[in-house]
């Protein structure tokens, strides 16, 4: 393992050095933004597949430490960032001396747990979707975000939400190309069938911490299948099991219900209702479609938003238009019509007689919502100056995934529930507390 680096400057030795009780002031000093001394120290936790894709980003910044729990990973992250110290348990590389910022690359199950623990120790975090697997992951990483808003810099990896597309969908909508906004629909088509966990077969191979792998999920036997897949798309090989993910709404779920939650300025659903394929103690459904209603808010009246995945879909506004050629897609039903929308093409189907569309203006290119730009580069940016919001922070992305989870919740229940947003509970419905969260391994909590 890598002696620790020097690190340019820390956030933790300014605040130090300026006599201030750390926590107390979560800020870093602006010295330009080509100095040396303005570079964060981050910890990357999973060097390899998804974590490849902010290596460039990064690679401005210092990394200081890197986390992998397959030790064989590091000597390539190594040639990129020849400075940083190696850990392959994130709780030790945490607590690595002067960080700034972390960025987590794991598998779905330990992502509550390390950003929540990141917050806790006053770090910026940059998390890859989904926040949360359960109800009470989502509630309890939001309750911490709540606690630093506005001093700590968060965002979950939803990139797509830089994409032009999502903020021309959001004006047409707001500027009321389809009427009054009544129904929003979001589907995703990827279905990967699995009957049931691995057997096991085989050990680790030298260097892979397969129970930090593990983490807090219950044991099940070490099988080589769940490693098979390549960089960036081994998700694919596990989170479709309850205990390392929440299948397709953390996977395409996440990016493509972000199309319609950048439009409908919801918070959390007051009632879920769901249904799917035949319950699976092993595997979360493939087939399954959910419907969540939201109160109205300023602009627009009550509405319903759908998740639909594996094969189900809502239905078409006319025959002519075929939703199935749309792998990952969203539709808006308004009073005048409907937008439907991929991630980065959009159009509007005016419908019924008065659809006339004098009611719209389209915008001057003024008056447009300015640009993300560069998706990550837009966290660092606010990491030196948390005022900054960034697109897909801990609010919205947890507001987000708690109510796509909720749908799993119904779907286990097997009926319509209400929802308290205030107190994360169905009134209704008090068996749906089961399936709020999980049990984790002994040792591991969240709370760290
Ligand atoms: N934003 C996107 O478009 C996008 C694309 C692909 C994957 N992802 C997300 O990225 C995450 C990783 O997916 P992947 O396909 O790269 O998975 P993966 O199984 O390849 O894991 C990535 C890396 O993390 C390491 N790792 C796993 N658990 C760890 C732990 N507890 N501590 C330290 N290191 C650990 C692995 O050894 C591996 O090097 C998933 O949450 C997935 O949803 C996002």
């Amino acid at each position: 393992m890598n002696t620790d680096s020097k690190p340019a400057f820390s956030r933790r030795r300014f605040v130090a050095s300026a006599g201030l009780v750390a926590g107390t002031m979560i800020t870093r000093p602006l010295f330009g933004a080509d100095a040396p001394s303005n570079k964060l120290n981050i910890l990357l936790i999973g060097v390899w597949g998804r974590g490849l894709a902010h290596y460039d980003a990064l690679s401005e910044e210092n990394v200081v430490a890197l986390c992998d729990v397959n030790e064989k990973r590091f000597p390539d992250a190594l040639k990129r960032f020849p400075n940083a110290t190696t850990y392959v348990d994130w709780r030790k590389a945490l607590d690595h001396k002067g960080l700034d910022a972390v960025v987590i690359c794991t598998t779905d199950h330990t992502h509550a747990f390390i950003a929540s623990w990141a917050l806790s120790r006053n770090l910026h975090v940059y998390c890859e979707k989904p926040l949360a697997i359960t109800v009470n992951e989502a509630r309890a990483v939001r309750a911490k975000w709540e606690e630093k808003k506005g001093k700590l810099a968060t965002q979950v990896g939803m990139q797509r939400h830089a994409q032009a597309n999502f903020r021309r969908v959001r004006e047409l909508i707001h500027d009321g190309v389809i009427g009054d906004l009544q129904a929003a629909y979001a589907w995703g088509n990827r279905q990967i069938r699995r009957s049931g966990y691995l057997p096991a077969e085989g050990t680790p191979p030298e260097g892979f911490n397969y129970d930090l792998w593990l983490g807090p999920a219950p044991y099940r036997p070490y099988n080589p299948g769940y490693f098979k897949g390549g960089a960036g798309a081994n998700c694919l090989e596990w989170n479709m099991f309850w205990d390392f993910g929440a299948g397709q709404i953390g996977d395409m779920g996440s990016h493509t219900m972000d199309i319609v939650w950048n439009v409908v300025d919801a918070k959390l659903p007051t009632s879920v209702s769901a249904k799917g394929e035949a319950f699976n103690s092993d595997v979360t459904p493939v087939e399954c479609e959910s419907h969540f209603e939201h109160p109205a808010n300023d602009w627009r009246g009550p509405i319903t938003v759908s998740w639909y995945q594996g094969g189900v879909m809502p239905r078409a506004p006319k025959p002519m238009i075929d939703l199935t050629k749309i792998g990952h897609g969203a539709m808006f039903k308004g009073s005048k019509g409907f937008l439907i929308s991929d991630f980065d093409t959009r159009m509007v189907l005016p419908f019924g007689d008065d659809a006339d569309l004098t009611y719209y203006k389209p915008r001057t290119k003024e008056t447009l919502i300015p640009p993300v730009g560069h998706f990550q580069k837009e966290w660092l940016a606010a990491c030196r100056e948390p005022s900054k919001k960034t697109s897909c922070d801990f609010g919205y992305s947890a507001d987000m995934i708690e109510q796509m989870l909720l749908g799993l919740v119904a779907y286990r229940v097997g009926k319509k529930i209400q929802y308290d947003p205030k107190t994360g509970k169905s009134p209704d419905t008090p068996e749906a507390d089961t399936f709020m969260g999980k049990q984790y391994r002994d040792g591991w909590t969240m709370d760290g």
